[in-house]
């Protein structure tokens, strides 16, 4: 990238950061999610979106709904997608080249039918739920590894020693990468998670695209050594599919991409929230310890209480309506999948965390509608594991320093969370 565009990007980034600041500063619920501090702790604003019970306007010319019930309907209206009504990607610039604000090819996640389906259903059989029991005894084998290391220590950082390499390590199985590459994957995980939230600066556009390239290279390489010597692996099964043309070389790559960033950060928030609300609800660790086999219980209260994914977004294929709110073609609602969790029509005593709580209905962490997450069963399956093991190993764990939140929107968890066993 010349310096001119760095320069060209950088002054718009930096336009819209203090477009948005003085938006929030004014009170936009949609601006307040953006910027510090109120993206610290979201669910006074969600609230706020939540009360009016509809859609609400932001001056930030995005849309937001926050009750379950709107939530749920948009998820599921095929008049919303997640890219424009004609077809192109929302930040695209006119010409085929990749955006700079939008620089990572999220494969499923950015495209809509026909597409969509068509790609889904060849990456779908690697996630049927025969395949996922053999993930877990490589699950329990992982995270009981990672405990015997923690508890030597005594003192550990629970994102850190557990709760990002499980995942990472997971993921690096299904994909069957090789041992000797796992530092450097996990490296690229935690790059593209953080296209997530959008580009923060020329430096960030730049450190994404190295890491795109790199990546691809890894995944290309993959695929020559899986077509020669197959395995059970996911790319194994795909490149059946790249043979026969039913997809191409590239949605193979977005793919297993996808699947690196999308089954990565998610999980480590999701166990790093939960043992937080577990341990910083009266009783609630103790309840666990008391009885392992709740773990079920504490991972969908969590996904409920705090998920990992707070956010989604979709967008109008045609002039519509939502709750008589009238939406134009082309205009892009959030959808507040965490507010929804709080909701008290669809959850009572919604702020309350409780791992024995009997759902009335059914969060939206996962979403829904055609995109709902495909790696679901997965990631119960690891949140479910960590979370009782470690109540059967270290019954006696507590914090131990302060614990430090990611500064992000989209995906909330703690970044640092200094434990003792
Ligand atoms: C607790 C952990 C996880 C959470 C909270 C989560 C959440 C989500 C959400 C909210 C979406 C849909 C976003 C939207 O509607 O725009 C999604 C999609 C997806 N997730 Fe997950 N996820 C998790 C773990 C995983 C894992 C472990 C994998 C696989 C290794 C995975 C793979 C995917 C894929 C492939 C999609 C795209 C589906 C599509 O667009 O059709 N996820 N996830």
């Amino acid at each position: 990238m010349a310096l001119r565009e760095d320069l060209a990007l950088g002054s718009r980034i930096a336009a819209m950061r203090l477009g948005g600041l003085a938006l929030a500063l004014r009170g936009d619920p949609v601006a307040r999610l953006m910027h510090k501090p109120w993206r610290h702790d979201p669910y006074p604003t969600y609230a706020v979106v939540r009360e009016s019970r509809r859609v609400i306007r932001s001056r930030t010319g995005i849309s937001a709904v926050a009750t379950h019930a709107l939530c749920d309907q948009v998820l599921r209206d095929r008049r919303f997608g997640v890219r424009l009504a004609d077809g192109r990607a929302p930040f695209a610039p006119d010409s085929d080249e990749p955006s700079l604000l939008e620089p990572v090819d999220l494969s499923l996640l950015g495209l809509d039918p026909p597409d969509h389906t068509r790609l889904r259903r060849l990456a779908a059989p690697a996630f049927a739920p025969r395949r996922l029991e053999r993930y877990r005894a490589e699950a329990e084998a992982i995270t009981g590894r990672l405990l015997d290391d923690a508890a030597a220590r005594g003192r550990f950082d629970l994102v850190r020693d557990l709760a990002a390499p499980l995942p990472i390590t997971v993921i690096a199985r299904l994909l069957a990468i090789p041992e000797v590459d796992a530092d450097r994957f996990a490296a690229w995980g935690r790059a593209l998670g953080s296209s997530l939230d959008g580009v923060r600066s020329p430096a960030h556009a730049h450190e994404l695209a190295r890491t795109t390239h790199e990546a691809r290279a890894l995944f290309v390489d993959l695929v020559s050594r899986r077509r020669v010597d197959p395995g059970e692996d996911v790319v194994s099964q795909l490149v059946g599919a790249l043979d026969a043309g039913s997809m191409t070389i590239d949605e193979l790559v977005s793919l297993a991409q996808l699947l690196l960033v999308a089954g990565f950060e998610t999980t480590t928030n999701l166990v790093g929230n939960a043992v937080r609300a577990l341990q910083t609800t009266p009783g609630q660790w103790e309840a666990l310890v008391a009885d392992p086999t709740l773990a079920p219980g504490a991972v969908e209260e969590t996904l409920r209480y705090d998920p990992p994914v707070q956010l989604t977004a979709r967008i109008a294929h045609e002039d519509t309506e939502i709750g008589g709110v009238p939406l134009r073609r082309d205009s892009a609602v959030l959808v507040l999948l965490a507010a929804a969790g709080r909701d008290p029509e669809a959850h009572p005593d919604p702020d309350r965390f409780d791992l024995n709580r009997v759902p009335t209905t059914g969060h939206l962490a996962f979403s829904g509608g055609v995109h709902f997450c495909l790696g679901a069963a997965l990631a119960r399956m690891e949140g479910e594991v960590a979370l009782r093991m470690l109540a059967e190993r270290l019954p006696g764990l507590h914090a131990a320093g302060r614990t430090v939140p990611k500064t992000a929107t989209i995906l909330r968890g703690p970044r640092r969370f200094p434990v003792a066993a």
